[in-house]
């Protein structure tokens, strides 16, 4: 992993201590809501032998909706932070999923073996080139008939939690996140032929859908 990225893992372990707390505060009951919209948004019903993938699973509560909900399906959790990981491991359910550390930019998967692929509230952290990276690698790993789907913050309302979420993307990197949330579906049409984009009922997250056929 290149060494620019060992410090942000560093602060990502840091950041695994609080996160739940953090999130619980900064999204209160709409964090059940947006990971509700991303599961059912998978369209996997009655599809045997399923395989996810959640890249930058942070503390896995996505991974884990998606395991409850399919219980036979092949359940991978992916970050780059092992603080991060460890704190998936302690979930009650986490026996339900596997989890593995490595880099999103550097997929330690074979080509075309996932049918859905997603990441959740991430990739506005991630820096340019490796956001890049990380979305060619998402549709390597992608089978043809599979959808990636990414589910993104809106710039928020209110204004304590619009002002948290400036601090946090300050903290990632002012410039380069802020464009990237002003960009819309661009950086994706960059990459996947067929992009789809929603809103969550409350207007809080977006959801893109990428598909590579
Ligand atoms: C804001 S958290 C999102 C966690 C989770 N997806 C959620 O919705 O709660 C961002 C996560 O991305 C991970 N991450 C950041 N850069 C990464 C990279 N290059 N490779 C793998 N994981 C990365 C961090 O460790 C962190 O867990």
């Amino acid at each position: 992993m290149a060494k620019l990225r060992t410090g942000r893992q560093k602060f990502y372990n840091v950041f695994s201590y609080f996160y739940d707390f953090f999130i619980q505060i900064h999204s209160g009951h709409h964090q059940d809501e947006t990971r509700r919209f991303l599961v059912d948004s998978a369209p996997i019903a009655g599809t045997t032998q399923v395989r996810i993938l959640d890249i930058c699973c942070g503390t896995g509560s996505v991974i884990l909706s998606f395991a409850k909900k399919y219980p036979d399906a092949l359940a991978i959790g992916y970050d780059f932070s092992a603080g991060m990981l460890q704190k998936a491991k302690e979930k009650d359910a986490a026996k339900t999923i596997r989890l593995v550390n490595g880099d999103a930019a550097n997929l330690s998967f074979v080509d075309d073996c996932f049918d859905i692929v997603c990441c959740s509230h991430a990739l506005y952290e991630l820096k340019g080139q490796v956001r890049t990276e990380a979305l060619r690698e998402m549709k390597r790993v992608l089978k043809p008939e599979g959808q990636v789907l990414i589910m993104e913050h809106e710039v928020p309302r209110h204004p304590v939690v619009k002002v948290l979420f400036y601090v946090r993307m300050l903290m990632m990197g002012p410039t380069d996140a802020r464009e990237f949330v002003k960009q819309g579906i661009s950086p994706f049409t960059k990459i996947f032929p067929d992009v789809t984009l929603s809103h969550t009922p409350s207007g809080k997250s977006k959801l893109v859908i990428c598909r590579k056929t």
